[in-house]
């Protein structure tokens, strides 16, 4: 059965109804000691970085993702000491827990493959995909392979449109996929996916870009910045909404706007023609803002962190030729 992650927010009957997915408690009758001084290890974890975090909103979704980090999921002891020790009901937290799509309340494996089901990608043959890739692996939507090594979901709408359908990998995008080539994708992944990290000046060199849901060019001819054609963008933050220029030449962080960004802002970014979100399907590696996805002429999608000042950024130059 697929299961499709729905991407708007949760009501209170629907967090209510979400807020159960374990039975009553994890303990089983006797514990073996090893599994109470597991136990005990991850509670004195949480309690060390409950202890380096406050307790208001923004904290409780910085808390629950340090405890991810450090267990690679949520379970249900660990939420259960969350409410304990912040005085929070744990329907609240279980209400967060579940509806940031980042977190996970079964362990995870590995590698994490997401599968674009959303209309664009649908039409184009997503869920012969969605699978083909539970075939291969040999697992359900939302469930974890038997070796740990990979979890499969299927998501809503991974922001690339155009170049549907999406498969993301751990971050990685892999655009027009065809059940052909999951095998080839699954693949690559156990081979190790080799992230195109553009560092430094000497690697800097232009790139022309059109948004990722209508496919329209981003560049404009007539606006030079570092000599050449601009890249131009809408951009909202603390109610203002106004245009962005960014420099073509993919490592240069030269920008003009219409308003002042305050550096550390984490903007929305907006297509100037369909209006669509740009919001890519993943977080920035160095900041965790979330990524903005163009799509690169000639195949591929460039990603840059939608936080003022980040210089992280990622381009996968795979268009589907791998
Ligand atoms: S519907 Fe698949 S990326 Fe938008
Ligand atoms: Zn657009
Ligand atoms: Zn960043």
């Amino acid at each position: 059965m697929l299961e499709t992650r729905e991407t708007h927010g949760p009501s209170s009957t629907e967090t209510a109804s979400r807020a159960a997915p374990y039975p009553a408690t994890d303990a089983t009758e006797q514990e073996p000691d090893d599994v109470a001084r597991d136990k005990q290890l991850k509670r004195d974890e949480i309690l060390g970085i409950l202890s380096r975090h406050d307790g208001n909103r923004g904290g409780l979704i910085s808390i629950l993702d340090a405890i991810q980090a450090k267990h690679g999921y949520l379970s249900a002891d660990a939420l259960k000491v969350v409410a304990d020790e912040t005085g929070r009901s744990l329907t609240d937290i279980y209400g967060v827990a579940t509806f940031y799509k980042s977190f996970s309340l079964k362990p995870r494996g590995k590698h994490l493959c997401s599968v674009c089901t959303g209309t664009a990608c649908h039409v184009r043959g997503a869920p012969i995909i969605a699978q083909e890739f539970e075939r291969q692996l040999g697992t359900s939507a939302g469930e974890m392979t038997a070796d740990k090594e990979f979890t499969l979901e299927t998501v809503n709408c991974l922001g690339a449109c155009a170049l549907g359908p999406i498969v993301v990998v751990d971050g990685h995008y892999f655009s027009n996929v065809d059940s052909a080539r999951v095998k080839r994708v699954i693949k690559k992944t156990r081979a190790g996916l080799d992230k195109v990290e553009i560092k430094g000046d000497k690697r800097v060199f232009p790139i022309t870009v059109s948004c990722s849901r209508c496919n329209h060019s981003l560049m404009e001819p007539g606006h030079l910045i570092d000599g050449a054609p601009s890249i131009r963008v809408t951009v909202s933050f603390e109610w203002k909404h106004g245009w962005l220029r960014l420099s073509s030449l993919y490592g240069s962080y030269t920008l003009e706007s219409e308003y002042k960004i305050p550096v550390d802002t984490v903007l929305d970014f907006f297509c100037p023609h369909c209006h669509a979100d740009l919001k890519g399907a993943s977080d920035c590696p160095n900041c965790g803002a979330p990524m903005v996805s163009m799509i690169v002429q000639n195949g591929g999608i460039a990603q840059i962190c939608s936080r003022r000042g980040c210089k992280g950024h990622m381009l996968d130059l795979d268009g589907g030729g791998f």
